[in-house]
């Protein structure tokens, strides 16, 4: 079995290749990934030597490129994680998400229209159902609430998903959908909130909360995602769309307290700042279709996650030091400063 991984260098990507590889040691995985200021090869360092393991240095907007490498491995299955994926970025320049995210997405699949394939799988978002009342505690995002998107970042993925449904029913290409709450767990790029939040609480820097911090998201730790994609890869229906998510609400400035708390430094670092503009309210996914169907449940509980990850973030200074040190600071500075 060959799988082409795309955007393997990134947060979700990184953890789904090492993930495979101990659980299907006798898999090939190719990595197709750009490396943009999110891929990091140094999240992929510990797989670089293992021979089931090949790392290409592809934009999957590169239709000959991305080609080539599907005439040299055939593979056999395509996982496309590759896409810009902070809502904030995309609202400061949406262009390169619609290319990569909506383009990227339907060369990969001409690719495997052109070259065979048994499945197809688009690694999606539950941003694409928009969001959800404060008020509503009672309601969830399935798998039949209407698209309906706020950030360009959400409109692009929802784009792509049309795309892909559009490619199954007009070309019969074997495809599948996951759409995911928030990921958190190791090599999560400190752009978002949680790692954002260690690693400025560690460096006793002010912790920017958007509005009130009353926003809620639905935390899944990004091994119990990777399983859910394992699974739909090999046992999920061809044409579904299959929700992730794991019942974990919480809102925003709660998770900072609790970061807080664990790291042993002051409230006073909290700073209100700005809000988002557009900013999604509630996100809360109804995962009982995965779970019927495929038997899938979040092993992982965000009590046991949140202290892995921040273990994790203490035990890799390095990995997340250098991006902060680099480039990130004009992002930060950016994004931050006058806000
Ligand atoms: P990330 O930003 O950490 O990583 C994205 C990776 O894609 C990077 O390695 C980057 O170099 C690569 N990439 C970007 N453009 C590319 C291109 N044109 N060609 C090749 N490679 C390219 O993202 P992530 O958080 O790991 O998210 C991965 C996927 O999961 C995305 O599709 C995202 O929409 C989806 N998702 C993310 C979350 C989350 O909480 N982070 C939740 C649900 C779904
Ligand atoms: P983020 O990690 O960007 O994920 P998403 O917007 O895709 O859900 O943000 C999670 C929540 O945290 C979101 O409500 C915005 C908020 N947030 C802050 O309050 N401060 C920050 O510095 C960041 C990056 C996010």
């Amino acid at each position: 079995m060959t799988i082409i991984v795309t955007g393997g260098a990134g947060f979700i990507g990184g953890n789904f290749i090492h993930y495979m590889l101990k659980k299907h040691p006798d898999y090939r995985i190719v990595c197709l990934d750009c490396l943009t200021y999110a891929g990091n090869m140094d999240t992929l360092a510990p797989v670089m030597d293992n021979p089931n393991f090949r790392f290409c240095k592809v934009d999957i907007t590169d239709r000959a490129e991305v080609y080539k490498v599907f005439m040299e491995e055939k593979p056999d299955m395509v996982v496309n994680f590759a896409a810009e994926s902070h809502v904030d970025r995309s609202i400061e320049e949406p262009a390169v998400f619609l290319q990569t995210n909506i383009l990227g997405t339907s060369v990969m699949m001409d690719a495997c229209r052109r070259y065979g394939i048994k499945r197809y799988h688009q690694v999606s978002t539950d941003e694409v159902y928009g969001d959800l009342p404060l008020d509503r505690p009672d309601l969830f995002f399935t798998e039949e609430t209407p698209i309906h998107t706020s950030s360009p970042y959400s409109a692009s993925k929802a784009s792509a998903d049309l795309l892909v449904l559009a490619y199954h029913r007009t070309f019969g290409l074997p495809v599948s959908i996951s759409r995911c709450s928030n990921n958190y767990g190791p090599y999560h790029f400190p752009e978002k909130l949680i790692p954002l939040m260690i690693a400025n609480a560690l460096n006793d820097k002010p912790l920017p909360v958007y509005g009130k911090g009353e926003n809620v998201r639905d935390w899944l730790y990004v091994e119990d995602h990777c399983k859910a994609i394992d699974l739909i890869i090999h046992n999920g229906r061809e044409g579904e769309v299959y929700n992730v998510g794991g019942h974990n609400e919480m809102k925003n400035i709660d998770i900072v307290k609790l970061i807080i708390k664990e790291l042993g430094k002051s409230e006073d670092l909290i700073q209100f700042v700005a809000d988002r503009r557009g900013h999604d309210l509630r996100y809360a996914i109804d995962p009982t279709k995965i779970h019927n169907e495929l038997g899938w449940e979040p092993e992982t509980k965000f009590a046991d996650g949140i202290k892995k990850t921040i273990k994790w973030y203490l035990d890799n200074r390095e990995w997340w030091e250098k991006i902060i040190s680099g480039e990130y600071k004009d992002y930060y500075k950016r994004m931050y400063n006058a806000r």
